[in-house]
């Protein structure tokens, strides 16, 4: 009888109808002499699958390994909901073939590679890693991720623009710059998109992009990576105030957006079974207060022991103790102008202080970095001196400040982290297809 080809999440609709489902053999399991299961995955779902008598017996079935690709036939068949079958149905197969066999013996998928593997092991066999159950789930949330914020931004009213990775501007300092020929000519890849987005503003109005940002990090950290999906968005004619509800609204709107979706739900329970929405106001705190509560928590520099002082950076430790010990979202501001990027305005009350911030997250730390930007063109000049950057190559950033300049604003957010924040990774390397950081540039 005919068989219509379906994938494993059509299968609902599909009950007592004879389909044809391709797939991987995800788990096996033999039972008596005349039974066989197959666990199928199709990247759609799972469906647990019987083969009966003589399907049983050919040479194919008594060979059969984990992650063959096969074709099987047969009627999807309703079951009490269970451990085996989740959806509340099976498929009785009645005819299959093996499409791609999978080696057994030593070479099989599970000696390459298992939950034990050394992690640089389990690194170099990334393309076989992310079939497992919590690479291939994280690697879906991360796809409904990105959807959500295209959809929020769709919905306030940006546009999206892709632009250029190949630049010859750094935006967040010399030191992780990754540097390359550019026909005989110096150039980088990008820092960040911020400088290309804030040229938007006047012929598009609010923009955002989710580009790959490139950062010659050194540091072995569980939250860097060489290359990273950063988030941006730049909006005209905004105060400070405006910029810090900006960034809460969108990472509440979008873990809403994840949440009210039953499947991204179901997705990151399983990832991370006490994950909640955050729905009171994140907490608003500035770095001088921060530098008191580390300080009256006993935290202590690394370089020298001492307190911490106005005017030092915030390392990564005590930055995450602080968000863990509050255990809320903490929008950080006002960072002093040395420790932060050369576009960054000084407030008006005081000079010392920038009109920054940093989106601290449990588990984390940093998740967003945003600030003001000088619109004034002659300030702007001031800062590029004072950072010893050669302005030729940033003519088209000052013209800006020409052309129609305004009070403008934006922020990034690394998306492999806030995804580690969601799932509840331990790494940012988990969080992405492909990992590049210091040493790793394979598969
Ligand atoms: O704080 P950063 O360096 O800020 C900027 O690049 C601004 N120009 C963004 C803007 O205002 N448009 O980076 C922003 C965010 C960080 O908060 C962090 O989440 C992420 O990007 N990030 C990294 N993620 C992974 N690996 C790295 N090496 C990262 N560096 C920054
Ligand atoms: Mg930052």
């Amino acid at each position: 009888p005919a068989a219509k080809q379906i994938r494993i999440k059509e299968a609902v609709d599909c009950r007592n109808t004879r389909v044809k489902v391709f797939g991987w053999v995800s788990r096996h399991r033999v039972q008596g002499k005349d039974m066989m299961f197959v666990v199928l995955r199709d990247g759609t779902g799972h469906l647990q699958c019987v083969l009966n008598d003589r399907l049983c017996h050919t040479y194919d079935a008594v060979t059969l390994t984990l992650e063959s690709a096969v074709a099987l036939y047969g009627v999807i068949k309703e079951v009490p909901a269970g451990k085996t079958a989740p959806d509340g149905h099976e498929l009785i197969v009645d005819y299959w073939y093996v499409v791609g066999k999978a080696p057994g013996g030593d070479d099989a998928i599970t000696n390459r590679v298992n939950e034990e593997s050394d992690p640089s092991l389990r690194l170099d066999q990334r393309h076989l890693v992310i079939r497992g159950d919590r690479a291939s789930a994280i690697l879906k949330v991360r796809a409904r991720v990105m959807r959500a914020f295209r959809d929020h931004f769709d919905v306030c009213g940006y546009h999206e623009v892709t632009p250029p990775c190949m630049v010859q501007t750094q935006v967040e300092g010399g030191s992780t710059l990754f540097e390359f020929d550019y026909y005989k000519e110096k150039a980088y890849l990008t820092q960040s998109s911020q400088l290309y987005l804030e040229t938007c503003l006047p012929s598009m109005g609010a923009v955002y992009t989710l580009s790959e940002s490139y950062r010659a990090e050194t540091s072995h950290t569980r939250r860097h990576l060489s290359e990273y999906t950063h988030c941006e968005a730049e909006i005209p004619f905004i105060s400070f105030n405006d910029l810090l509800d900006t960034i809460e609204g969108m990472v509440k709107g979008v873990v809403k957006r994840l949440w009210d979706e039953p499947a991204t739900r179901a997705m990151i329970k399983q990832l991370n079974p006490t994950f909640e929405p955050y729905t009171e106001p994140f907490v608003r705190m500035r770095y001088e207060e921060a530098i008191a509560w580390l300080n009256e928590h006993g935290k202590k520099r690394a370089e020298d022991g001492k307190d911490f002082e106005f005017g030092d950076d915030i390392p990564e430790a005590p930055e995450r103790e602080m968000t863990d010990a509050i255990g809320k979202p903490i929008l950080l501001t006002h960072f002093p102008g040395p420790i932060k990027a050369f576009y960054m305005p000084a407030t008006k009350d005081d000079p010392r202080v920038t009109e920054s911030v940093d989106l601290l997250m449990p588990n984390v730390g940093e998740v967003v970095g945003g600030s003001m930007r000088i619109w004034d063109h002659d300030t702007l000049l001031a800062a590029f001196k004072r950072e010893g950057l050669n302005t030729d190559h940033y003519y088209w950033y000052l013209d800006q400040r020409k052309y129609g300049t305004c009070p403008h604003g934006g922020f990034g957010l690394g998306v492999e982290r806030f995804l580690a924040w969601i799932t509840d990774s331990f790494s940012v390397r988990d969080c992405c297809l492909y990992p590049r950081f210091v040493g790793r540039c394979k598969p």
